[in-house]
């Protein structure tokens, strides 16, 4: 293990409640931070849940369970940050909050501890910006979603990330049974880079009636063997997280190719986001 044994978590949306039951399930005490009392609840709802499908699917025992629930304390502000050895930001996928909350961890946290964001496309360079004293700290650990079964950590190095942030965050993300894989600092890295523009290609195709959302998910789930449909995906992913990525990869790299799908983004204005949010291209109810 590194050594780091606490973990501070910023947003306990998706990815955060993720990441913290991954960090909490390998050993890792944690602190997961959230201004809202209710997304720190569902948090702890998720975390119970997956916990318990574990025991009962035999891979760990119920000691093990409660043992790493209770390592995950919830907190609605950073002040605990100055006694974490590790930070893990992921708020909404948007600049100026993520900078702004870069700020405030930079100001609680100990000036060893790696500022790490888990932002899915935003320049890691840009963010660093924000905190100019601790530039070498700052990094990417981008985490897939479902974040306790997708095995990839994508890493990336701003301009001014050390080698010592990168080794550590490469030796945190493989004690935490994922594996990590370096990318450069361009806006959406790899991952999203070749996904974005798969899903929202997607969308086009629904909104020119090339097909169905049903028949294009299940065109690319049983031709080319995906996992789940590109809308489908999209749903799970959250659109309005789709909608920034696009958004994001539009500004930074400067090509008209990367503007979200009419359709998308008129999804994202009508509140329906998802699976999140019980709607978005399919119904989920609750
Ligand atoms: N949290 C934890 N575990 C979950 C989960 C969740 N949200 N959703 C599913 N699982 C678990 C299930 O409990 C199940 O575990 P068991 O082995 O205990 O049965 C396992 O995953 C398989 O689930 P299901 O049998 O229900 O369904 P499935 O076989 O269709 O798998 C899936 C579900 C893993 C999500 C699979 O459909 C898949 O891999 N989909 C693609 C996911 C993907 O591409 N993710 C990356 C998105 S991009 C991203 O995250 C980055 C970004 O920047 C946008």
């Amino acid at each position: 293990m590194v050594d780091v044994k606490k973990v501070a978590v910023i947003g306990a949306g998706t990815m955060g409640s993720g990441i913290a039951l991954v960090a909490a399930s390998s050993g890792y005490d944690v602190l997961l931070v959230d201004v809202s009392e209710d997304q720190l609840a569902a948090a702890q709802k998720y975390h119970a849940k997956i916990s318990a499908r574990s025991v009962e699917k035999e891979r760990i025992t119920q000691e093990e369970s409660d043992a790493a629930l209770a390592r995950i304390v919830t907190c609605t502000d950073m002040t605990g940050l100055n006694d974490v050895d590790w930070v893990v930001e992921a708020a909404t996928e948007q600049v100026d909050l993520k900078k702004k909350i870069f700020q405030e961890m930079a100001s609680h946290a100990r000036d060893d501890v790696v500022l790490a964001t888990n932002t899915s496309s935003i320049s890691i360079t840009d963010l660093a910006s924000a905190v100019p004293e601790a530039e070498d700290r700052v990094i990417g650990m981008h985490f897939f979603n479902p974040v306790p079964v997708m095995k990839l950590v994508e890493v990336i190095k701003g301009r001014a990330t050390s080698e010592t942030t990168t080794a550590r965050t490469i030796a945190l993300s493989e004690s935490m049974g994922k594996t990590p894989i370096p990318a450069n600092d361009f806006a959406g890295f790899v991952s999203n880079r070749v996904l974005m523009p798969l899903i929202n290609e997607a969308f086009f195709a629904w909104e020119d009636g090339v097909a169905d959302p049903e028949a294009i998910d299940g065109i690319m789930t049983l031709g080319c063997n995906f996992p789940m449909g590109p809308l489908r995906l999209a749903d799970h992913i959250g659109l309005d997280v789709c909608r920034d990525i696009m958004l994001v990869m539009h500004a930074g790299l400067d090509q008209e190719k990367y503007l979200p799908c009419p359709r998308l983004v008129e999804l994202v204005d009508a509140g329906r986001l998802g699976n999140k949010s019980g709607q978005g291209v399919y119904e989920y109810g609750n």
